[in-house]
């Protein structure tokens, strides 16, 4: 038997056809029942007659459960009342997997949710935003790919040295060492432009994160890469048009979906065809003071300041140059003035932060030891990563993304985690 989808039973909306998924809603009117059929592309209601039926089968509708499995066939016919404007008649019912009384029924608090995140997956508001976070990540690899030649690479995992600060790094033991969850694999990507050029990655990446927050997560996707031969300008021109194509690419595929979550497409257009703004840091910081006066220069920028930097953009900010002391280690100083990083932060609009952290690479060995000594950093677990500045180095570039922050922009997410299936927060690791 050909099961259709619902999606194609709603456009055909007349003649048989058979048809599986799950019980969403179930209501008994007088001599039927009204069913709400869900698959992964729609919903349907079906209707069952118990003058029409053989008592078999209206046994079998009487028994279904919420959230049963079942395989159904009947006619479609166009029904102004029905909720997408077609019903289905039941003339067949099977149930497949009878489902015990569902626990999702009227406590939606978020930690009742989230205890049972493995079934509330199953609602609408999931099922819809992971469609658009699979368009952001095929996105992703696409543009690094058709545009940039990049080649997908893999780092480890269990690293030996931090990359983005000591505060928030897990330790592992390692069969009686100790090892660390990695916070970004730029390092690793680092190694391989010597060997493959253009390089990018999608992995998650570790933060102990303590605070609790709408855009932090402890483990999250990070897309990176890495470019020889480039500076900071060609690397922010990388960025602006890699951020423009993911969001067209969601526009085109996701306008569905969009609007289910309560994004007006209309308001991410200006992310397509606008230009975006580049400002220095220091210009930012005169913003931020506005309304934050105690900021001073080399004051570092949380959410409460990027929040009112982005409160009335359109589109993404692209802020560079902040001071050296504010920047990991690997950031190359401007030669022009070497109390500033030639690096950038991309902040989304509407306060969703920043979504990008980037810029050139030191790639000179004594500026890169001298820089380790201004940060009390042992140079012994980095030993590998100085060695590529001691053999063949060359000017380079790269970015973190975070795909997860970048998809809750795109979905007008309320937080982060309702942009991943199992979020991992500080006091969240199950289910
Ligand atoms: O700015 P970050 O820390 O930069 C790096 O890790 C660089 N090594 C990346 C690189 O140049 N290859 O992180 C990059 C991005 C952030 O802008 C943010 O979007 C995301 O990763 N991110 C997080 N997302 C969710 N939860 C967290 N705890 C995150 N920490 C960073
Ligand atoms: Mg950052």
């Amino acid at each position: 038997m050909h099961f259709a989808k619902i999606e194609e039973a709603i456009q055909k909306a007349s003649g048989r056809v058979a048809l599986r998924g799950w019980v969403k809603r179930k209501r008994e009117h007088k001599e039927k029942i009204f069913i709400l059929l869900r698959d992964e592309t729609a919903e349907l209601q079906c209707v069952a007659d118990s003058s029409k039926l053989d008592k078999k089968i209206w046994d079998e509708c009487d028994k279904a459960t919420i959230e049963s499995s079942v395989e159904l066939s009947g006619s479609l016919k166009k029904d102004e009342r029905a909720p997408y404007g077609v019903e289905l008649t039941i003339e067949r019912f099977k149930i497949v997997g009878l489902a015990e009384k569902f626990p999702i029924q009227k406590d939606f608090s978020t930690s009742f949710l989230m205890d049972v995140r493995h079934l509330w997956l199953r609602s609408a508001r999931m099922r819809d935003a992971l469609k658009v976070r699979a368009t952001v990540f095929e996105a992703f690899r696409e543009f690094m790919k058709k545009e940039l030649n990049a080649i997908e690479v893999q780092g480890p995992m269990f690293v030996s040295g931090m990359v983005e600060g000591g505060s928030t790094l897990f330790e592992v033991p390692y069969f009686g060492k100790k090892v660390y969850l990695t916070q970004s694999s730029q390092f690793y990507l680092e190694a391989l432009i010597f060997s493959l050029g253009n390089v990018f990655t999608i992995a998650p990446s570790f933060r102990a994160e303590k605070s609790k927050t709408t855009r932090h997560l402890t483990e999250f996707w990070h897309a990176e890469a890495e470019f020889p031969w480039i500076g900071l300008d060609e690397l922010l021109d990388i960025e602006e048009n890699m951020i423009k194509y993911m969001v067209r690419k969601v526009l085109e595929e996701n306008e569905k979906q969009l609007i289910a979550l309560g994004r007006d497409p209309k308001t991410l257009e200006p992310s397509v065809y606008k230009k975006y703004e580049r400002l220095r840091y220091e210009d930012v910081l005169k913003i931020a003071q506005k309304k934050f006066p105690h900021l001073k220069s080399g004051s570092d920028l949380g959410e409460k300041e990027e929040r009112e930097i982005t409160r009335n953009k359109k589109t993404p900010v692209i802020v560079t140059h902040y001071p050296r002391s504010l920047k990991p280690f690997y950031h190359r100083p401007d030669p022009k003035d070497p109390r500033y990083v030639l690096c950038a932060d991309v902040l989304a609009p509407e306060g969703y932060g920043e979504i990008i952290g980037s810029g050139e690479r030191t790639w000179l060995t004594e500026e890169l030891l001298r820089q380790m000594k201004e940060d009390g950093l042992d140079p012994a677990p980095y030993r590998w990563y100085i060695d590529l500045r001691r053999y063949g180095s060359v000017p380079h570039a790269g970015f973190g993304l975070g795909l997860d922050r970048f998809t809750a922009w795109v979905i007008k997410a309320p937080h982060i985690r309702d942009a991943i299936p199992f979020p991992r927060t500080i006091n969240r690791y199950y289910p």
